[in-house]
Parts: structure tokens; sequence; C-alpha cells
């Protein structure tokens, strides 16, 4: 499904021809929770002779943030149709909190499917913060607006279709720096959508070869260098965490390597960034039960992050050198699968004791980090759906964090600044001795089987594959990465494309 158009106009909102324009709307605690339209809504306010916030009142709004009401304006006002979005009590600076516009902006777009043109009337203040609220406002537009195309054979009659335009509102629609924000949104959006799409193709459609040319497909073009591994290559360069778990499957393993080097920088800084591509993860041998063993289909949502964060970074031309590596694999149980017991040498030469072959996702990460630190990268950023763990332990929003001190902090800042939460999590001495084995250089996992501290158990294992002097980040996303509850805010039902927008981020904050 392809994006919305953006424009900016700096025209009277209440003169927009269009099918619907978005206003905000907040409440004011001080004054009993009295409705008050937000900033750049001033000339609708002013068409409906003072009994716009009285109007939404009686429609039930409340302010809330992400309620969403609709009003007819019965000829008050070029567009037919105003919808207020709840922005939250009254800001006290000059304007609300990019996540709260962020998702606000996402819950009205989506409202509004089946409006062609839609014109967003939103808080974009006169100062130094516009560009920040207008990032937010822009993304949380084309996010909120998503959908994913599926498969359904019949035409549904009552299908409304994705807002098709967008045009923003901004004091000066000629200003540059707005300008770049509309250029950058457009490949971010694009990117996340892009990341979501994969998500939520089915695991038949989405095999490790299909995913691979699917991701080569989308960078031609781009400029970016691409290298895919096949299972043959793998096996001849020593991916043994690869190729233990792609060899239980018809559909073999792939490494996708993309990369970017910025121009006429001199000896830029080096970044990978890398994805965990378990196509279907039906935990092989140590099979899964088959409650929500469905969902599994998500569990490339790390690869797919960053295979369409790099297609943004091509399109964004950073001055950082960026490599993607997208380690992909189908997880089954059959004749040719790996097993508990067996020892696989990795990428960086440490064998590992298998134990249970649900621990695949760092198997494949352990070989694609390795690999990236032989390629000389300085920050190694990763992202994995990879443990039960993460999830109970901070829920479906929260990324879990571990990794050094300096990408830690890097990543946290930048999801914090992104709205993609990620919380740093220790790597504790004594999880390390739990992993412990007695005939090779490490455990997969606690060598009893012990589920304690679940999640750091992948943090510390990725660790050993990690270069002396390298900073790293694991980005636990087995929550965050997929979106099972209704649609709510910029986020849809499926893929979320978290972290795609806190890699980019951090690499911003990394040029
Ligand atoms: N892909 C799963 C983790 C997962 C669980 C992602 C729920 C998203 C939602 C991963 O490969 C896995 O199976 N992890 C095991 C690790 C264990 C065997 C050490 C888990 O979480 O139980
Ligand atoms: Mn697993
Ligand atoms: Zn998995």
């Amino acid at each position: 499904m392809s994006q919305p158009s953006l424009s900016l106009v700096d025209t009277d909102p209440a003169e927009l021809a269009v099918d619907a324009i978005v206003i905000g709307l907040h409440s004011q605690p001080d004054d009993g929770g009295a409705l008050l339209p937000a900033a750049g809504a001033e000339s609708i306010a002013a068409a409906f002779d003072g009994k716009l916030t009285s109007t939404l009142a009686l429609l039930g709004a409340s302010g809330a943030p992400g309620e969403v009401t609709k009003l007819a304006t019965l000829g008050t006002i070029a567009a037919p149709l105003v919808v207020a979005v709840g922005l939250g009590d009254e800001p006290s600076g000059s304007a609300p909190e990019p996540e709260k516009l962020r998702r606000g902006t996402g819950a009205a777009v989506r409202a509004l499917a089946g409006s062609g043109t839609v014109a967003l009337a939103l808080p974009v203040p006169d100062d130094g913060d516009a560009p920040g609220v207008l990032r937010a406002i822009l993304e949380g537009a084309l996010l909120g607006g998503y959908k994913f195309a599926g498969y359904k054979t019949k035409a549904q009659p009552n299908r409304r279709e994705p807002v098709a335009a967008l045009r923003v509102h901004v004091p000066d629609a000629g200003d540059a720096a707005a300008g770049a924000e509309v250029a950058r949104a457009e490949s971010v959006g694009r990117a996340v959508r892009l990341a979501r799409d994969w998500v939520n193709m089915p695991p038949n459609q989405l095999r490790p070869p299909q995913f691979a040319e699917a991701v080569v497909a989308a960078a031609q073009g781009s400029g970016l260098e691409v290298e895919v591994l096949d299972f043959e290559q793998l096996k001849a360069a020593g991916y043994g965490g690869i190729v233990a778990v792609g060899q239980g499957s018809e559909a073999p393993p792939r490494l996708v390597r993309l990369s970017y080097v910025p121009e006429g920088v001199d000896s830029p800084r080096k970044v990978a960034l890398v994805g965990k591509g378990i196509t279907f993860d039906t935990g092989g041998i140590s099979i899964k039960p088959t409650a929500g063993m469905w969902e599994m289909k998500s569990d490339m949502a790390g690869a797919a992050a960053v295979g369409a964060a790099m297609l943004a970074i091509a399109a964004l031309k950073p001055s950082v050198a960026v490599s993607g590596y997208l380690a992909m694999a189908e997880n089954m149980p059959s004749g040719s699968a790996y097993r508990p017991g067996d020892v696989i040498t990795m990428f960086n030469g440490k064998r590992v004791e298998v134990f249970n072959t649900d621990a695949e996702g760092r198997m494949v990460l352990g070989d694609a980090i390795a690999r990236a630190c032989a390629d000389g990268a300085e920050y190694v950023l990763e992202a994995s759906t990879l443990t039960g763990g993460q999830v109970i332990a901070l829920g479906k929003r929260i990324a879990g964090l571990m990794g050094s001190d300096a990408a830690v902090e890097l990543i946290r800042a930048a999801g914090d600044k992104v709205g993609e939460q990620a919380w740093p999590m220790p790597l504790p001495e004594e999880v390390r001795k739990g992993m412990e084995s007695d005939i090779a250089d490490i455990c997969q996992t606690n060598s009893n089987l012990d589920r304690a501290g679940h999640m750091l158990q992948g943090g510390v294992f990725l660790r050993e594959f990690v270069a002396d002097g390298v900073e790293w980040a694991h980005i636990d996303i087995a929550g965050p990465g997929y979106h099972s509850g209704e649609a709510t805010g910029y986020w849809t039902k499926g893929g979320t494309g978290v972290p795609v927008r806190t890699l980019l981020q951090a690499i911003d904050d990394l040029a």
C-alpha cells in the first residue's frame, strides 16, 4: 500500500477545500476540564462563532490523549468534516509533547480512512521547537494511516481506503527546515511501513530466500552495496550458528549485508545494525506449544527493521558509514534440524553447547555480530525478538536494552526521543556463570534450563560475540515488535516497525 502524499500549506485552514480537517483539543484541568482548541485551530474555532468547544463537548469530547471526535461542519468552513483529536492537558510550553502529537495524529488519520485528502491544523509553533513538533505530526500521520494490503480475494464493499493525501498546516510553508522535515518523514515513513509489511507477511510467503530477495529488490537503485550469503557460502565461511538453525528447514538460511558509505567523508565512523530474521520460529526440536505459535511469523521483526532502516539511511545520507546485517533462517523441526546437545562452532570460533533449539535467535545473531565486528564496526546496534522474558519484565511497549554503557545510553536516549522506549537492563556475572558448559565454551541458555533472568541470558550470551573495544547494544523487542491488540495511536495491528526510528535517530546522533 503506498504512502499518502505530504505537502505543507500556510493558508487559512478554514478555507482549505479538503475532505476533512484535523484539529487538536486540550482539556484545562484548572478550569474544571473545560475544552480548549489547540493552536492551529483558531480560524476554525472562530468560524463556529464560539460554539466549537461546546458542540464537541456535547459529542462527548474530553480532550483525553488520542480521543477522536468527528463533527460535520455544515458550511461553517470549507471542509465538510472536522476531526478533533485529544492532546491532553493544555501544555505548559509552546507545544504539546511530541509523542502525544504523534499518537494523536496517528489516531486521527486512521479514523479518517475513506477521506481522500485530509488537512492537519495542529499546533506547530512559530519557534525553534517547530521542526521536532512537525516531525512528530508527520510521522504520526504516515504511520497511523498504515494498513496492510492483505490477501483477500473478494473486493470489500465497505472497505474505507486509507487517506491518500495529507496537507499539513505550518506557519510558513516555504520554510527550509519544514521542507526538510517533509523529505525526511517521507523516507522514514516509507521505511517503517516497509518493515511493518515484511512482519505482517505470512511465513509461507516470506521464508529466508524470499525475504532476502525482497530486501535485495527494495535496495535496487538505492545506492546501497548488497551482499547475500547463501547456505553453501555460510557453511564454507563458518557461520555455524546460522547454519545450525537454518539446516532444519527446506528453505535455506541467508545472511544479507547492506552497506552505506557517505561520500566525501574522511574515515567516517563505522556503525553496524544487526537484526534477527527468523522468518518463522516453531522452536525447532524443542517445539513450541500451538497457542500463539502463528505470531512467530514476527520473529524477523529485527531484521525487517534493520533492512528498512538501511533504505532510509541510503536516502537520508548521514555522515557515518552504516552496514546492516540481516541473519535469516527458519527454525523448523525435521530430520536435519539441530538438536539439544549439539556443539556448534560459531563464526568467531567460540563453541556453543545447545540446550534448547528454541533459543535460536542468539545462534544466528552471534554469527552476525561477530561478522560485523570482523568488518571493523565501532558500534554494533542489534535488534531482535529474542526472549519471552522481555515481555514478562517490561511488557509490550518498552524494549529491553543491554550492552556497553555508551551504546546503551545512545539507544535509550534515541528511543526516548522518537517514542520507542527501551529500558536499560544489567548483564550480571552470575547469569554468565549459570551458562558454563561442561564441554564447550558456553551454553546457549542457563545450563539447568533455569529461566530466572531469562532476558538477561540473551544479552550475556550475545556479549560473547562482540569484539573487544566495540560499543554494542542489544535491543530485545519481543514485545514492542508486534502489536496483537487493536490499533492505538500510530500503532496499527501487527508489525510496529520498532525500532526503525530509534536506529535512525541513533545514527543521526552519531553523525
Ligand atoms: N522468538 C522467541 C521469543 C519471543 C517470544 C518473541 C514471544 C516474541 C514473543 C525466541 O526465539 C524464543 O523462543 N525464546 C525462548 C528462549 C528460551 C528457549 C531460552 C523463550 O522466550 O522462551
Ligand atoms: Mn525461539
Ligand atoms: Zn525466536
